[in-house]
């Protein structure tokens, strides 16, 4: 059986079900036909939820750059391994060979020793998407530090807690980036933030924008020169399987960022063989995945799965409007790209601009369109599907999550008959269940429920970085025996998944993850704000957008409500970023409260939505009478 290729949908229920008939004769299959492996495992699986506790290929060594790079060279040593494109059209193009990679890779790494970093250390990278980035993070994994590559839109002060959270020593980051038109002064961001965090000793700055920036004696080094006087040979250091690989952060609905923790043999096994599977990858195909390093989507698949694969991925630093609503479609076009990988906020974006933007250029390299993030909606499927897959594409609506690390619902292109806003079959490997909220599984199809792993798979986030007992509340404790998606979906007439949303406090705005209540906690900091609430509602482009209710001390009450808008807007930018700013903010005189104090965010969604015809039993609440105030004051 050829566990990469599955072309028909007969052999996808094949290998799904021996997948789940015998999930460890599967995985040690794919394990032993597609890796280089410095030692063997002894045992492929051993799992307890309860604790939860799960290892695989447990006694195997490995490193995986090895697999991503060193045993390419023989074969693709030439083939581009990364393609940059830069932010400015005009600016040239550059393609990385496997080759210049390894060495590339290997000088950085021996930089990282030189510099004092060693396994097991903590390593921030805040870069924007330039080579250095996926170079920083393979130099990290080559020498078995722990990599924690924070997106570098976030602010200063929601980079030291990542920093402060893993204890960095060091932060790698650049003189400045590029966005469409703008330009961004990284540095003075990591140095405010760097203000709160005593444990980094060592920053690498590497080139982009060349404005002048302060450097801190001793501190901050420039990268290029002792990148220039390394050597390009660096062994790479023997990982056990369950060694951590990197630290992501994600929002979760309470508290600080979770930071999840991925270890090196799962990850890079499923990784790989998602990579392939879902993007039917072919030995000279040229892969695009628009997102950015700093989230789990290019983790996974910019950096480690297609690399796993040697195959060419595009590393692209700009934005889809810089210059203009074609750049995606003049970078699929230049490079001949075969599977472009997006989100449905972009799409959504670029379906309202002229189709002249996508006119103008050939794209009939392409074989396969991927989304996701969040769920796509009937309008922008159809609209990927007509004008940029000409019908002849299939899109694959993969739904997975930072902690899950690869995709887990999805078609399998040419195999797996697609339908529009449906992630339609688990993952072989993947074992999906509908849960209901007295704890059962609800089986049989068309059912919905809260949707649930019952099975591990390779990839799936070990602990949260010093606090397994968090990791242990959030995802395993909801239903025995299961992991927690924290989604809701349904599942049609013949077994295919539409995931319908978060059921928790998350909010998913342009494809990105923010927890309710750090963003409250950020605006009840402004002196005027008593308390807040924050909830989603329905957003054209964005998906969501936030909603924020705010009560107001009495010494605000009196401010000029616009100049207040602009500054709990400020305050979310400089805890959180921009990313987390609110589209309304209603400023309101009581929030409706259950009897032990509770919000009640769902009458709260509602009156966001505008939809007040049934806002069900309110009776109950401490307060009755603010609803209507409230639904009287909405914007
Ligand atoms: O709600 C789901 C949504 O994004 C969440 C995970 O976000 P994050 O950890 O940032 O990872 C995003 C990239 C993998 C999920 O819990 N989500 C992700 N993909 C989809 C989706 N919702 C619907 N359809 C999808 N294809």
């Amino acid at each position: 059986m050829s566990n990469y290729h599955i072309k028909h949908l007969e052999e996808y229920y094949q290998v799904y079900r021996k997948s789940v008939r015998n999930p460890e004769n599967f995985w040690e299959e794919i394990a032993e036909e597609h890796f280089v492996w410095r030692k063997r495992w002894n045992n492929v699986l051993r799992w307890d939820f309860t604790k939860p506790e799960v290892t695989w290929y447990e006694g195997a060594q490995l490193n995986i750059t090895e697999n991503c790079i060193d045993r390419h060279l023989r074969t693709r040593g030439d083939k581009t391994a990364i393609l940059f494109e830069p932010n400015d059209p005009n600016e040239q193009a550059e393609h990385i060979s496997y080759q210049q990679l390894y060495e590339r890779v290997n000088q950085f790494a021996n930089v990282l020793k030189e510099q004092g970093i060693a396994k097991g250390d903590r390593v921030c990278i805040y870069l924007p998407m330039i080579p250095e980035l996926a170079i920083s993070v393979l130099a990290c994994a080559r020498i078995g530090a722990i990599h924690s590559v924070v997106f570098a839109g976030f602010s200063s002060t929601a980079l030291a807690t990542r920093i402060n959270d893993s204890d960095c020593k060091m932060v790698i980051t650049a003189d400045g980036s590029f966005r469409g038109p703008k330009t961004i002064d990284l540095k003075s961001i990591v140095d405010e933030g760097l203000e709160e965090c005593p444990c980094v000793e060592t920053v690498l700055v590497a080139k982009r924008t060349h404005a002048t920036i302060p450097m801190k004696e001793g501190r901050d080094k420039w990268l290029q020169p002792l990148l220039d006087s390394a050597d390009t040979q660096c062994e790479p250091e023997i990982m056990n399987a369950e060694d951590p690989l990197f630290i992501l952060y994600t929002s979760g609905s309470t508290g600080k960022p979770k930071g999840m923790v991925h270890t090196n043999a799962g990850y890079m096994v499923y990784t790989a063989f998602t990579f392939k599977n879902a993007f039917q990858y072919r030995e000279d195909d040229v892969y695009w995945c628009t997102a950015d390093i700093g989230w789990i989507t290019g983790h996974s698949y910019i950096v480690y799965g297609p690399l796993a694969n040697g195959a060419t991925t595009i590393l692209f630093e700009g934005v889809p409007n810089y210059p203009d609503w074609g750049r995606f479609w003049e970078v699929v076009e230049k490079h001949k790209v075969n599977q472009f990988y997006t989100a449905p906020t972009a799409i959504r974006a670029l379906a309202k601009e002229n189709l002249d933007f996508v006119e103008k250029y050939n794209l009939s390299s392409l074989k396969v369109l991927g989304t996701v993030g969040e769920p796509i909606n009937d309008e922008a499927w159809h609209w990927y599907d007509s004008n940029i897959g000409k019908k002849k594409c299939p899109i694959i609506d993969t739904w997975w999550q930072t902690e899950t690390g690869g995709i887990m619902i999805s078609p399998i292109p040419y195999a797996t008959p697609t339908k529009p806003t449906y992630a339609t079959l688990p993952f072989p490997g993947i074992q999906p269940a509908l849960m209901d909220e007295n704890g059962q599984e609800i089986k049989g199809n068309q059912v919905d429920g809260r949707l649930c792993i019952k099975f591990p798979w390779p990839s799936m986030a070990r602990t949260i970085w010093g606090n397994h007992e968090r990791y242990r509340d959030t995802y395993f404790s909801a239903y025995k025996n299961m992991y927690f998606t924290g989604d809701g979906a349904l599942r049609d007439e013949v077994g295919y998944y539409r995931i319908t949303g978060r059921v928790d406090d998350v909010i998913i705005v342009s494809g990105h993850n923010l927890g309710t209540a750090p963003i409250e906690d950020s605006i009840n900091e402004h002196p005027a704000v008593a308390e807040s609430a924050i909830v989603g509602f329905p957003h054209d482009i964005k998906g969501n957008a936030l909603y924020g209710y705010v009560i107001l001390k009495e010494t605000g009450e009196s401010r000029d409500h616009t100049n207040l808008r602009i500054e709990i807007n400020q305050i979310i930018t400089e805890h959180i970023g921009p990313i987390a700013k609110l589209d309304k903010i209603q400023f309101t005189r009581g929030l409706p409260k259950t009897r032990s104090g509770k919000i009640m965010r769902r009458i709260l969604r509602k009156i966001a939505a505008k939809d007040t015809s049934n806002l069900g039993d309110t009776s109950t609440l401490l307060n009755p009478e603010v609803v209507q105030d409230i639904i009287d004051n909405a914007l």
